[in-house]
Order: structure tokens, then sequence, then C-alpha cells
């Protein structure tokens, strides 16, 4: 392509930026100014770096490349696969720039014995409705679990231009930089490969390296790292390149996100081009036809963990035919085709030294074992979780004892149970009927395990608790405002409500005199709660800090409401019983009664509208949730009634959904359609009465683009 003439490049780039300021921010726009820029960018590049004749000063470059930033993060589905972000790494905000994953990083369920093992596959075998011996049939691939970071890598055009961090699943760091120094990456996939692929794989230290690492940081008078993993997470996070390229990280690559032709029909097959490409694929990696055989290989790798040179806790399985896994999707933030089986759980014994009872930020009271340091598999234990009142009693754990302590994977560590007898007297622990943070009575309504304060925003724990919990990663995420820092704002005065975090800009100077603060670092904390007064809608659900409401039912909950403002009306038109709206909310896979109660209370509460309302206030934008895939089904409402003969009720819905449908048990004048199985009855009957679409099991495959049924069997 001819390189067009430098002052029409110019005028385009002032007509991109004039245009963007006048106009709307619609998708359509969003869209059409990120391939615009896709092309200007790297020619205005080219001109300064490689003729040394910049076309334009450096101020519109820079708001060339900041409207670029920000547009792929408000539209990230318009981003584009070879944006100029992703070889020019601009920061966006913190030292490494944010990057949306094309395809969510998933983490894994776990199981610890072979029965657990035996669960996944049947769980499998009842989705896809298999038979005795087509469930038989499955076949699994078994990798070492590596217990490393995980690792997405985007190649466009056979060449290496993004690495990203896994981050919250969603969005994860972009260290292409420091990744390019790995021998492990190759820059260039052998032929053939797709236009676009999204590469996962494990980065990690070997035993070896580690060793030799920790030495240099004794001698050179630095800290040691306390494990393998720590010391490479601190070597990808390096802001310079040329420390990761000391470090010997590697890679074993071992699962794909997006890619956009079809990929091997096994995972074996998949496993086999990785290695084609030149990736390091774990050379134990193997096949296994059943939960014997998968017993037996963690077994083995039990035996020769210890003579590996890098560290692994467990053993991957994952169903061998990609199809099936396609079928299978995804279950919350696991898939429904592999799993982890983790070695067991390493245990030791130690004292009890008190029992504390911290406040969370819906009141309950939650009772923490404070222990004398324990060395449990490697790692020091001070603490441990005990659950509640009850738990506490059918195990009698007492102040004083001598306890087991376990490790389970990443959970808090667990204390099993007493070392009996007693080696000296101790009293039953007493569990209190106060709020330690705040003196107001605790309740424990029937039915309960959990005690709860009642001094609502008068605790000044539950308070600070809601506050740590509206900043957290996965809620407004921002840098900089860490539970001390909450904390001492909130002692201040300046910090009550959520709406008072967006209004410290005001305490900016007091801020910057303050002790370990100065003028860079309070105008950074402004600067990254400015940047979060645009928010998604499930992150912004999410940090309301609503019982029950996790992130992923925050995510269910912004996809089916879509807006805000829709979910707002919808949540209070719900708090009456048996409405269309509490129907409706109840029925969404995932939510069920329960949450739907929770969140009824939740907005029944006049001072939770308050502060919601006094929030919305200080944003600037909510991002409405996208459907998760473009498809002819978003937004519409399906109800499956009678008997599925080609696919299982939940396979159905799961296809339904990721299609962008929402699911709903009862037919309404709300319900778009309804698919009709074997001696479908009253909710066929009142479908025809309103009038709504039916179509059957057969019509319904073609429409969601299922493959052709599968042959009925007998
Ligand atoms: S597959 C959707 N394979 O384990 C598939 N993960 O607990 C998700 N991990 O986040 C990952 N070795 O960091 C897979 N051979 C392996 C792995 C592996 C280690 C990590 C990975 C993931 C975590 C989930």
């Amino acid at each position: 392509m001819a390189a067009a003439p430098t002052d029409e490049l110019a005028a385009q780039a002032r007509a991109l930026l004039a245009d963007y300021a006048a106009d709307a921010q619609t998708e359509a726009h969003a869209a059409a100014t990120l391939t615009q820029l896709a092309a200007l960018l790297p020619a205005l590049d080219a001109a300064y770096h490689q003729h040394d004749a910049p076309v334009v000063d450096d101020a519109t470059y820079d708001a060339l490349r900041r409207l670029n930033t920000r547009l792929e993060l408000e539209f990230p589905r318009h981003a584009l696969a070879h944006s100029p972000s992703a070889t020019v790494g601009a920061p966006a905000s913190g030292p490494f720039r944010r990057h949306r994953h094309m395809v969510p990083m998933l983490s894994l369920d776990n199981v610890f014995s072979r029965e657990e093992f035996e669960g996944f596959v049947s769980r499998i075998a009842r989705f896809l409705g298999l038979g005795d011996e087509q469930a038989r049939a499955l076949s699994f691939v078994a990798e070492p679990k590596i217990d490393g970071l995980s690792i997405s890598l985007t190649y466009v055009h056979g060449r290496f231009v993004r690495g990203t961090t896994r981050g919250d699943g969603t969005e994860g760091e972009d260290v292409t930089a420091n990744l390019r120094t790995l021998r492990d990456i190759p820059n260039q996939l052998a032929t053939p490969f797709p236009d676009t692929i999204e590469i996962r794989g494990e980065i990690f230290l070997s035993k070896q390296a580690f060793l030799e690492l920790n030495a240099a940081q004794e001698e050179a008078g630095e800290k040691p790292f306390a494990n393998p993993r720590n010391a490479a997470a601190g070597s990808l996070r390096q802001l310079d390149p040329t420390i990761t390229a000391k470090r010997p990280l590697s890679l074993f690559a071992y699962a794909a996100g997006y890619c956009d032709a079809p990929l091997a029909a096994t995972h074996h097959g998949y496993l086999e081009q990785l290695r084609i490409w030149g990736f390091q694929v774990n050379p134990l990696s193997t096949q296994v036809k059943d939960a014997q055989a998968a017993e037996a290989f963690m077994e083995r790798l039990t035996r020769e963990r210890s003579g590996l040179d890098y560290d692994i806790d467990g053993v991957v399985y994952k169903l061998d035919d990609r199809a099936l896994q396609e079928r299978l999707g995804f279950a919350g933030r696991a898939p429904r085709w592999a799993v982890a089986w983790k070695f067991p759980a390493e245990q030791a014994i130690t004292r009890l030294e008190k029992i504390d009872i911290q406040v969370g930020r819906t009141g309950a009271l939650t009772p923490v074992a404070f222990l004398e340091p324990v060395n449990v598999g490697g790692v020091i234990v001070t603490r441990a979780s005990l659950h509640n009142e009850d738990e506490i009693a059918r195990k009698d754990i007492r102040v004083g004892d001598l306890v087991h302590v376990q490790r389970a994977g990443d959970v808090i560590p667990q204390i099993t149970g007493v070392v009996l007898p007693r080696d000296r007297e101790t009293q039953p622990f007493a569990f209190p009927h106060t709020c330690p943070a705040c003196g107001a009575h605790a309740e424990r309504p029937e039915g309960e395990v959990v005690w709860r304060c009642s001094g609502g925003l008068t605790c000044p724990a539950q308070v600070m608790e809601r506050l740590i919990h509206f900043v957290s990663r996965d809620a407004f995420d921002i840098d900089g405002l860490g539970d001390r820092t909450i904390v001492e704002f909130h002692e201040l005065g300046w910090l009550r409500t959520p709406a008072d975090i967006f209004r410290l800009g005001a305490h900016e100077e007091d801020i910057a005199a303050r002790d370990g603060w100065g003028k860079v670092s309070a105008r950074n904390l402004v600067n990254a709660i400015a940047a979060r007064r645009t928010i998604e809608l499930s992150r912004l659900i999410y940090a309301l800090g609503i019982r029950r409401i996790g992130t992923s039912n925050a995510r269910l909950l912004a996809r089916h409401y879509g807006s805000l403002a829709n979910w707002r009306t919808q949540m209070e038109k719900a708090a009456v019983v048996g409405s269309d709206e509490r129907l409706e909310l109840g029925s969404i896979t995932g939510i069920g009664t329960t949450i739907a109660d929770e969140l009824v209370a939740f907005f029944a509460e006049a001072h939770n509208r308050a502060t919601l309302d006094d929030l919305t206030g200080e944003l600037t934008r909510v991002l409405d949730e996208e459907a998760p895939e473009e498809g002819n089904l978003s937004g519409k409402t399906i109800v499956f009634t009678g008997t599925l003969t080609t696919m299982t009720r939940p396979e159905a819905r799961a296809v339904a959904e990721r299609l962008g449908a929402r699911v709903s048990d009862s037919v309404s004048k709300k319900t778009d359609l309804v698919v009709l199985g074997e001696k479908a009855g009253s909710k066929a009957r009142k479908a025809t009465e309103l009038g709504i679409e039916t179509m059957d099991e057969a019509s319904w495959r073609i429409l969601a683009d299922m493959p052709p049924a599968p042959e009925a069997e007998g």
C-alpha cells in the first residue's frame, strides 16, 4: 500500500479528533473510529520513527493514542486484534496497560479424591445426556498443574503481538515487553497458523533458577522471595524488561483462548500443534481413559513430584474431545470439561492462641483463629478460619488447645480438629452476642448459622468493610486506595460512603501533606479515582456488597437487565411478591429465590437507595452490559418445556444463554419463544393463548446453530 501524502495524514488526524469531540459515543461510531485509528497511528509512527519526519505535533499524536486506548476500554468488543495499542504499549493507568482478553481466562474447579473425580465425569455425562457406554468412552488428557502464573499470548498473522496476565479473568495487564525476553515464547509461529489466536499457558521459574535468584538477592542485600511462584510473579511485573531478561522464566503452553480458525478436534491434537508452533508442552502430559487411569497418573505424580524441577500442585484433567468441550461450556468461572485434582492438603499441629471476632461488611461476625506460627507445607500459617459458632461447637475448639491445621490449595487454612486428649485444661468457647466493633447487639436468625451485628451503618467496622469491598479488584478496583488508607481516611471523616471516594479530590492537598504521601502519590490517587467514574454495570452491582451477590451473580444480573436504569426499576418493582418482576428475577438461571430475596431486601432499605443515588451522581457513565455473544437470540426470553430428546435441559439452557438469550421457567407475556419437547403440556397451551412463538426441538437446534442431532439411541 502506497503511503498517503503527509498533509493528508495530518488532515485526517485533525478531522478524527474534531469529529470525535463533536459526536456522541455510539458503538458504531467507536468501531469506525477504531478502524481509522488502526490505520492512522501506524502511519504516523512510521513517519516519525522510520522517516524522522513527524506529520503531526506531539500533543495531537498523544490525543489520538489516548482516544484509541479510551475507545478500546469503553468498547472492548470493537478493539481490533491488530490494534496499534497491541504493538506500542502506552500505559493507561498504573505501570502496565490493561488489556481485555478476547476470551475470558477462567479458573478450574478442584477435586481431591477418586470419588470426586468420578462425580466430575458423571456431571459431564449427565449434561450431555450420555448413556453408560458413551460415558465410558470419554477420554481425558492429564497435565501436571503448574504452580505459576497463567498468561495469554496473542498472535496475529503468526507474530507475537501481546502477552497479558490473567488479571481478573476478563482484563489483565499487558506485559508484552517482559515476555519478549522469554526463550520459550516464539516470536513467530511456524506455518500454517490462524489469523488471530490467543494461546494460554503457565509462566514459572524452575526450582534451580529460584535458588540461584534468591542467592543473588541475598548477596545484593535484597529480600529473598518466599517461593518460585512469587519470584516468577515479581520477575514478570518488572518495569524494566532488562531485569526480566536476567530471570530465566519458562513457559508451558496448555490451552486455547480465542481462535478465528478451527482448532484440532482433540485437546491432545492441539497440544501437538502447540509443539509444532514452537512451544514447550509439558512432556508428562498424557491421555487417560477413565477414573482408574486418572488416579494412577495422580499416584505417579505424587511419587515424582519432588524430583521435578518445577512446582506442581496437582493434575489438570481435560476432556479430550473439543466438540464436546464446546457443548459443555462454562459454569460460573470454570469450564465444565476440565478439573484440577489437587494433591492432598498439607497438615500440621499448633496451638490456638486466641479467637478473634471480625465484623464483615454485611455485619456477619466471623471467628478467626490466631495460631502459634507453624510451617504447613512450606508456608508459615498464623491464622485460620473457624467458620461459625456451630463449627466451633461441633469440633469443640477451645482457646489454648493444640489443633490440626490444614492448607488445601489456595484456600484459607482450616482447623480440622483438636488434638485429644487435651494436654491442658481449657474452657469451651462462648460466642459473643454483641458486636465487638460497635457494641450493638448481635442476632442469629432462625435457621441461620451466622451471628450478625444489628448496628448497620452506625457500625464503623461494617462501613469500613463495605468501602474496602467497594474498591476491591473485582469491584471499582481503585489503585492506591488500600485497606489502611481507607481506615485512615474514614477516621479523618473524609470517607463514609462510596460516593465520598469520588469527592476525595477536595482533600488532595491534605492527602499530599500526610505521612507517607506526597504531591505525586496524592495526584495519582485522585487520577485513579477519576478513571473509575466510568464503570461496567457488573462491577457496580458487585461493588454494592449485597449479600450473596458475588462477581458471577453480579454478571448474571448485569447481563440480564442490561442497564443500570433498567436493573434498578426492575429491582424496585420486584419488591411486590408474586409480581412479574419478582418471578423473572427468581427464574434467572443461577439466581433463584434466596438471592432474589436479598436483592429485594437491599432495595427496600431507603439508605441503600440513597447511597446508590449519591454514588451514581458522582459517576460519569455506567457501561451497559453486553450480551455474552452477538446472536439472533440476544435479549430474547426463552422457555423450554416438555421432554427434550436430543439434548439435556442444562445443555439447552447453556446454549441459549451463550447466544445471549435468557431462559425462564414460566411462560408470560414477556416470553419470546417456547421450545416444545415431547409431551409439552400447560406451558405449550399458555404460549398458544398468549400468541407466543413456539417451535419443536429440531427447529431449535437449527435456530441455535447446533450440530445435527446425534443419532437417536436404539
Ligand atoms: S487449563 C479453562 N492447564 O491453574 C482452562 N491450567 O486453577 C483453564 N494451571 O488459572 C486452565 N497448569 O493458571 C490449565 N496444565 C494446566 C495448568 C493450569 C496450571 C493453572 C492456571 C489456571 C489455574 C486454575
